[in-house]
């Protein structure tokens, strides 16, 4: 006998992916702030760069970057998954690809940490360009998401 998923489940599991992307968005901010500030300790003077230095903003931001480059992968899949499941394919279209998109730019992004630790700088400007883009295709993200929520709702309610 194959196995089926319910059909509650099936429906409410649409609203996962979306929750967790507005956290994600929220983790995004507080990641580009905490880098902002870790960036300062170069230009400082000796009494700031103290107390920035106290304050970890590197570790800090090293820490909550690893948290969203994790979900952030494990989010796409699963919005592809759920998709999938609910509709039998995926639509080709600007969310999926400005997601796959978002889910390669971090991936590199993160590679390019031990070489920004050895103090490399092409490493690190282009660290901080690609999350420039990465948080600006969130915004889209965010716009055609919640555009293909209204749709799942306006399915639910008819
Ligand atoms: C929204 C995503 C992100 C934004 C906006 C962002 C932004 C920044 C900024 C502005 C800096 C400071 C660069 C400088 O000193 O001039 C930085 C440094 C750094 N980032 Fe990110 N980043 C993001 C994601 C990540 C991720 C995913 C990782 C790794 C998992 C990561 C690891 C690091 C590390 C290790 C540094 C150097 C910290 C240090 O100097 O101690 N970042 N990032
Ligand atoms: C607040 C932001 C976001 C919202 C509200 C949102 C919303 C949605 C919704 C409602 C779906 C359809 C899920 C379904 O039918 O069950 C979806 C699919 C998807 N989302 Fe998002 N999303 C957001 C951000 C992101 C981000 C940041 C990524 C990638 C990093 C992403 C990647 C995907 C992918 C790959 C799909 C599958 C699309 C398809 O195959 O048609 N989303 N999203």
């Amino acid at each position: 006998m194959a196995f089926e998923i319910p059909d509650a489940i099936k429906t409410w599991s649409q609203f996962g992916h979306p929750i967790l992307m507005w956290v994600l968005l929220g983790i995004s901010v507080y990641a580009l702030y905490l880098g902002v500030q870790n960036s300062k300790i170069r230009s400082a003077d000796k009494e700031t760069r103290k107390e920035l230095i106290k304050k970890n903003f590197g570790q800090r931001h090293h820490r909550i970057g690893s948290i969203l480059l994790a979900f952030m992968i494990l989010g796409s899949i699963g919005g592809m998954a759920v998709t999938y499941i609910n509709n039998g394919k995926l639509f080709v279209g600007p969310h999926l690809l400005a997601g796959l998109g978002m889910t390669g730019v971090i991936a590199v992004s993160a590679s390019l940490v031990p070489y920004m630790q050895k103090g490399n700088s092409l490493a690190r400007n282009t660290h901080v360009s690609l999350n420039i883009l990465l948080l600006g295709l969130f915004g889209w993200q965010a716009i055609s998401g919640m555009q293909i929520v209204q749709k799942i709702i306006d399915r639910m309610t008819s």
